[in-house]
């Protein structure tokens, strides 16, 4: 399984990719263990800036264990180990100075089911905005609660039911108003753990549209199940295995001609 040379190619990010790309976030020789287990092993990825990276591999391999690892989420399960670094615009995010609180604020997170406060749609934007203090004046966190809506494509549909319960919105309004959530506190990554797998096509094409968007503003990383999202959303997709990163690569070019076999037989629907 091993393959010096590929682990070489990884550690140096990959060889395929445009020069003068900010690297956003660069894992390096990154293995985690949940007690006894391993779960990562070995994982060298870069992921740039203004791009939208793809998780893909079967259930099991390590993709959502990887996404927690970039905000130090796993801090608070019990008796992990990490070794190796993850590098935030070049600083170690677990370098003993980093405090994981201010570390997790330069992270948005939208996670699998849509999890929104059970307070009213206009306190689910709002709390973040308060907590760290952006705004001065009600008039300006009204504002920023509304561009932070109309961020996430919500805002006309919800314009009208502020007080209402975020709860109380359809699934696929409720995975946007997560999204405006996690946009209302300016992150610079936005990590997303197969955010439309509770959603109906319709929902689903309407929030992979934002997420496309996202990209200009924000460095996206998304897992997901459906390879036919990862291929309409990302630029560039990793492919993991039994917690091994198999191939990186231009999304594109990792679908239409992969190097691996196991990536050919995953993304061929041989396994997974
Ligand atoms: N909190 C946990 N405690 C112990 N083992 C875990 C925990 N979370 C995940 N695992 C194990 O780590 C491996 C990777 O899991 P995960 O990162 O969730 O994979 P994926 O997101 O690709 O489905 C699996 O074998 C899973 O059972
Ligand atoms: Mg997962």
């Amino acid at each position: 399984m091993t393959d010096p040379a590929l682990d070489e190619r990884f550690r140096f990010g990959d060889a395929h990719h445009n020069d003068g790309v900010h690297t956003k976030i660069a894992i390096r020789r990154l293995n985690f263990w949940y007690g006894e287990t391993q779960a990562l092993r070995d994982i060298n990825l870069n992921i740039y800036e203004h791009e939208i990276t793809a998780f893909i591999g079967p259930s099991g391999c390590g993709k959502t264990t990887l996404l927690r690892c970039l905000n130090r989420m796993n801090d608070v399960i019990s008796d992990i180990h990490v070794e190796g670094e993850v590098l935030l615009d070049g600083q170690d995010v677990y370098a003993p100075g980093t405090d994981p609180v201010v570390l997790r604020q330069r992270f948005g997170w939208v996670a699998q089911k849509p999890n929104p406060f059970p307070w009213s749609v206009y306190e689910n934007v709002a709390y973040g905005i308060r907590i760290h203090g952006l705004t001065n004046t009600r008039e300006e966190q009204d504002e920023l609660v509304k561009v932070s809506l109309e961020r996430a494509g919500l805002w006309d549909e919800v314009k009208d039911r502020l007080r209402d319960a975020g709860t109380d919105l359809s699934g696929g309004q409720q995975q946007r108003l997560c999204l405006a959530r996690a946009i209302a506190t300016s992150p610079e990554v936005i990590l997303m753990d197969e955010p439309a797998s509770a959603l109906d096509p319709l929902a689903t094409a309407r929030l992979e549209e934002l997420i496309e968007d996202l990209r200009k503003d924000y460095t996206v990383v998304i897992i997901t199940h459906n390879l036919q999202q990862a291929a309409r959303v990302s630029q560039r997709a990793a492919f993991f295995h039994l917690g091994r990163l198999i191939e990186v690569n231009d999304t594109e070019e990792m679908f239409m001609r992969p190097e691996n076999q196991m990536t050919q037989d995953y993304i061929t629907g041989r396994f997974g």
